[in-house]
């Protein structure tokens, strides 16, 4: 069985749903306590083991690839007044070399497309796929829990949780078999169903690990929900051809690519960091 080395990172999307906070920047850099929501994605990727992250982005996403790099001025600056634990937190986002790739989709046709974008830095070995507006509370993270199932299961595999019947439209809903612990096999997925559609109430919420050949199912797949390329379509079909798990992950995700789903992060990130739990929770309190 391959081991999972690499991770991509769809950054294309506008963010409409947080304008118009994300109008002159990346929604990947909205922060979330004091680092931006990408820095968790790729911390979780890291965690679990990958060693390789690539990015698919748009136009005005430069300022990703910068915050991974070294940003000379500030930590010379930093150094020389001798604040070291800020240059030690400024410099713990910086890859190292040859760690990061970019790729570009040119349109916002579908996270499904943007995943084929990826395809040639992929090559022929199983990868991850997180998306950024989802960051985990969970220890281990998402990721980890996901690649060590596989480490013995091998497949396909998508992390699920179940979310209230009346929001199932929002996101990608799987249909389960059987059950083996936290690890389900399904018998299908479709994207944003209607309520009275759904195959039940486990949302597929931002975290996959795929065999190569979804490229190949991408590339025939039409548009589908939002007269976009959708990556559950393919999913669907790759799912009639391999063995494919769901897992019911531990932990909570925050989809922060909405403006309430944001805050709630804020604070709940907030209340884990222990400078901020005691104040966080009064005001929240008082509030
Ligand atoms: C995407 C996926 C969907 C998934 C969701 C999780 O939808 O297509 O299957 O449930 O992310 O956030 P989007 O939110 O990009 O419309």
């Amino acid at each position: 069985m391959k081991p999972i080395r690499k991770v991509v990172i769809p950054v294309a999307g506008h963010g409409t749903r947080v304008l118009p906070a994300t109008k002159a920047f990346p929604k990947e850099l909205l922060p979330v306590v004091d680092r931006p929501l990408i820095h968790y994605v790729v911390e979780e990727a890291f965690e679990a083991g990958i060693e390789h992250v690539v990015f698919v982005t748009g136009r005005n996403k430069a300022a990703i690839e910068d915050y991974f790099d070294h940003a000379f001025e500030l930590e010379t600056s930093l150094k020389e007044k001798g604040k070291v634990e800020i240059l030690e937190d400024v410099q713990s986002s910086v890859f190292q070399p040859g760690q990061m790739s970019f790729t570009r989709q040119q349109a916002p046709a579908g996270l499904g497309h943007a995943i084929w974008c990826a395809r040639d830095i992929i090559g022929d070995e199983p990868f991850a796929i997180s998306l950024p507006d989802v960051i985990v509370r969970g220890a281990p993270g998402c990721l980890k829990q996901m690649v060590d199932q596989y480490n013995q299961v091998g497949g396909n595999m998508i992390a699920v949780e179940e979310v209230p019947r009346e929001e199932v439209h929002k996101y990608g809903v799987i249909a389960p078999k059987s059950t083996d612990g936290r690890l389900m096999e399904m018998s299908g997925m479709v994207e944003k169903p209607a309520v009275e559609d759904a195959p039940s109430n486990f949302s597929i919420m931002g975290r996959y690990i795929l065999q190569p050949e979804i490229f190949a199912l991408l590339a025939k797949t039409g548009k589908g929900a939002g007269g976009e390329i959708q990556l559950t379509d393919a999913m669907a079909e790759l799912l009639s051809q391999q063995q494919f798990f769901a897992l019911n992950y531990e932990g909570e995700s925050h989809d922060c690519g909405s403006k309430l789903g944001w805050m709630k992060a804020n604070l709940a990130f907030g209340v884990d960091r222990p400078e901020f739990a005691a104040d966080l929770k009064a005001f929240a309190k008082e509030l």
